[in-house]
C-alpha cells in the first residue's frame, strides 16, 4: 500500500472524491464539494489564527483534522458551523449542517428524546427522535433525563440530535476526548456505521493521531493557520493497527513535532478536564 508522504500543499486543494469503501459504483463524475474554504483568515486581536486557509471536503468524505492545541482547529470548525463570521466568498458550507462539542450540554430539563427532537418541525418529531436513539442504541434511554446519562451515552444522545434531520456536513469538535478507552472504541465503530448510513461529510477534530487514522479517508494538520499536511488513508476499514498504519503514524506524530517513540504523557498531563461529552447545546441543525 503506498502512501504519499507528508507533504506542505499547494494553495488550492481540489476536492478529494468521496471514498465509501464498501460501495462498488462505477466511478461518479466530480461532484461539487460539502465545504469549499478560499483565502479564509480569521484574527483574535494581534493574533491571525486562521492565514489564508484553504480546504475542500467532498460529499460523503471523513475528514480528520490535527494540530497543536491552539492551533485553530475549533475557530475552523466554528467557522464551517456558522456560528462565527465568514465571508461568504471565502467559506461555502451547506445550511444543513449540526455540531456535536465536547463541552456543550443537553439541555438537563428536557427528556433525552426532546433534546433530540429540539426544534425538528413535523408530527413525526418524536418518531424520528426514538428512530435516532434506537440508531445509537439508545432506545431506551428516551424518557430518561439527561442527568441520569453516563458520559457514553450522553455522547450517542449528542450525535443522534446532530443526525435527525440528515445533515450534509457533520462537524465533530474532539467529541470523544473526555471518555475512557473502551467508550471511545465503541463509539468509533458508532460513528463509522452512522457516516456509511448518513452519508454526510464529516470533519472531526481531534488530538489523537490514531483516531484520525483509524476514522478518516483523508488526515489533515492545521499548523500556522493553514493545512500544512495531509494524509490520504487508503487503508481498508476496520483499520488493525498493522505497518501501514504505524508507517502513517510516525509521519504524522513526526509533522506534529511528537517523538513517536517518547513513552505517552502521564494521565495527570494528557486528560482533559472531567466532563461529559454532550451535544451542542441547541441541537439546532445549524
Ligand atoms: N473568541 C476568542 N477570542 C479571543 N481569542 C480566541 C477566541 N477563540 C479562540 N481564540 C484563540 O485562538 C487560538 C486558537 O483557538 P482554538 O481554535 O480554540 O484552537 P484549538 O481548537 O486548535 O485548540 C487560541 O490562541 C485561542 O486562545
Ligand atoms: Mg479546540
Amino acid at each position: 500500500m503506498a502512501f504519499a508522504n507528508v507533504h506542505m500543499l499547494p494553495q488550492v486543494q481540489p476536492p478529494a472524491p468521496a471514498a465509501r469503501p464498501t460501495e462498488e459504483t462505477a466511478p461518479s463524475p466530480p461532484q461539487s464539494p460539502t465545504v469549499r474554504v478560499r483565502g479564509f483568515s480569521r484574527r483574535f486581536g494581534d493574533t491571525e489564527v486562521l492565514r489564508d486557509l484553504d480546504l475542500d471536503i467532498a460529499p460523503g468524505e471523513f475528514v480528520a483534522l490535527l494540530g497543536a492545541s491552539g492551533s485553530g482547529k475549533t475557530t475552523l470548525l466554528r467557522t464551517l458551523a456558522g456560528l462565527d463570521p465568514a465571508d461568504p466568498e471565502a467559506v461555502r458550507a451547506p445550511a444543513n449542517r449540526a455540531v456535536v462539542f465536547q463541552d456543550a450540554r443537553l439541555l438537563p430539563w428536557k427528556r433525552v428524546w426532546r433534546n433530540v427532537a429540539l426544534g425538528l418541525a413535523g408530527l413525526d418529531a418524536a418518531d424520528r427522535a426514538r428512530a435516532a436513539l434506537a440508531e445509537v442504541g439508545l432506545e431506551h434511554r428516551m424518557d430518561a433525563w439527561p442527568a441520569t446519562l453516563s458520559g457514553g451515552e450522553a455522547q450517542r444522545a449528542a450525535l443522534a440530535r446532530a443526525l435527525v434531520r440528515e445533515p450534509r456536513l457533520l462537524l465533530l469538535d474532539e467529541p470523544f476526548a473526555a471518555v475512557d478507552a473502551l467508550t471511545r472504541i465503541r463509539m468509533h465503530g458508532l460513528v463509522l456505521a452512522l457516516w456509511r448510513a448518513h452519508a454526510p461529510a464529516v470533519l472531526l477534530v481531534t488530538h489523537d493521531v490514531d483516531e484520525a487514522i483509524t476514522l478518516a479517508d483523508r488526515v489533515l494538520v492545521l499548523e500556522k493557520g493553514r493545512i500544512a499536511a495531509e494524509e490520504r488513508i487508503d487503508l481498508a476499514r476496520p483499520r488493525d493497527g498493522g505497518p501501514a498504519f504505524q508507517a502513517l503514524r510516525r509521519r504524522l506524530l513526526n509533522r506534529l513535532g511528537v517523538d513517536p517513540g517518547a513513552p505517552p504523557p502521564s494521565p495527570a498531563q494528557s486528560s482533559p478536564p472531567e466532563a461529559e461529552l454532550l451535544a451542542y447545546p441547541t441541537g439546532e441543525i445549524l
